[in-house]
């Protein structure tokens, strides 16, 4: 990123604890401590002090994170709202998807350990027409200028993960070379583009000459459901029963960490489903999303209630969270 020009958090990365916790003392909190590979979504602690920030350290380098913990990055904390831009790119064309806003904490009002991602919204309103440009521009063709630079063919999804800063400045937080998730599951539900010819043209070179994108105009709105205890230990292998009942309702769900056994439905990871409400209003799409969550039960399912806070009416939040929260 710092090549390519591309805004982003300064950072250092370090390789053993000594050093790594100097540093944290020199610059203080709030400080994002981050394991340097994959960790399945729970290796970044946002360390609102010093001494979170150390025992953050201590942990990455316990070997928790197996080879992603034997170096880590240390950035400098971005406030503002996240969003996630999921463009794909033949190696010259580059064509964004909806922008959509996860919700990476496992607690209602943000808080709590990290996640995957416990329920996200497209199209996000946060992301206007003059920020995407701007993205376009800052980010997504530089990245793809870099690469090609370094003589890599980059062809397939380019997601960037953004905080929006109070200024209205797009900055990345990480890049993957995937769909996100879950992201896609409330973005594809809008595309009316067949998603075979935007693959295919993506593949054979010619996403300059595809037509734009057609999305349908209103909202999607998904609710992860996730096992009692993620991000920490959780059962896998309880039954669930009620996703016909969930979709009757024209809700999508989409699932995660499920398994059939026996002829049985059951759970088998941490985040389970991901159910989808597409709606004119992003109210609409949370009241079909909701009504679907509560005809879904298995033992310790977990959902937040708050999902789509940033775009939900009062109303239409105070009717989730006049609800138990656990079925
Ligand atoms: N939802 C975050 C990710 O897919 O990385």
């Amino acid at each position: 990123m710092v090549d390519a020009g591309i805004p982003t958090a300064k950072y250092a990365q370090f390789s053993d604890a000594a050093s790594a916790k100097a540093y944290v003392e020199a610059n203080g909190a709030p400080i994002v401590i981050k394991a340097d590979g994959l960790a399945a979504g729970k290796g970044v602690t946002v360390a609102a002090t010093v001494g979170e920030a150390l025992a953050a350290i201590e942990a990455c380098f316990s070997g928790q994170f197996g080879d992603a913990g034997q170096t880590m990055v240390i950035e400098e904390c971005l406030m503002g709202q996240e969003a996630s831009i999921l463009a794909i790119t033949d190696g010259h064309t580059i064509r964004p998807l909806l922008p959509a806003q996860d919700h990476k904490r496992i607690g209602e009002g943000d808080t709590g350990e990290n996640t995957g991602g416990m329920g996200v919204y497209a199209p996000a309103p946060i992301v206007t027409p003059a920020l995407l440009e701007k993205v376009q521009k800052q980010v997504l063709e530089p990245a793809i200028a870099e690469l090609k630079r370094r003589n890599i063919s980059y062809c397939g999804i380019l997601y960037a993960g953004l905080m929006i800063t109070p200024a209205g400045e797009a900055k990345v937080i990480e890049f993957n070379c995937r769909f996100g998730d879950p992201e896609t599951q409330a973005i594809m539900p809008l595309l009316n583009t067949p998603l075979d010819a935007i693959l295919t043209a993506c593949i054979e070179g010619q996403l300059a000459s595809l037509p734009p994108l057609d999305w349908n105009p209103g909202t999607c709105a998904c609710v992860v459901t996730a096992s009692g205890g993620y991000p920490g230990s959780y059962k896998r292998g309880i039954e669930m029963t009620g996703i016909p009942e969930a979709e009757a309702n024209g809700a999508v769900v989409f699932h995660a960490g499920t398994q059939v056994k026996q002829a049985k439905l059951l759970t088998d990871g941490g985040r389970v489903l991901g159910v989808c409400g597409i709606g004119e209003t992003f109210d609409r799409a949370f009241a079909q999303s909701y009504a679907a969550v509560e005809k879904i039960n298995y033992e310790g399912k977990y959902y937040r209630r708050d999902i789509g806070y940033q775009v939900r009416s009062a109303q239409s939040l105070a009717e989730t969270l006049d609800k138990k929260p656990n079925s």
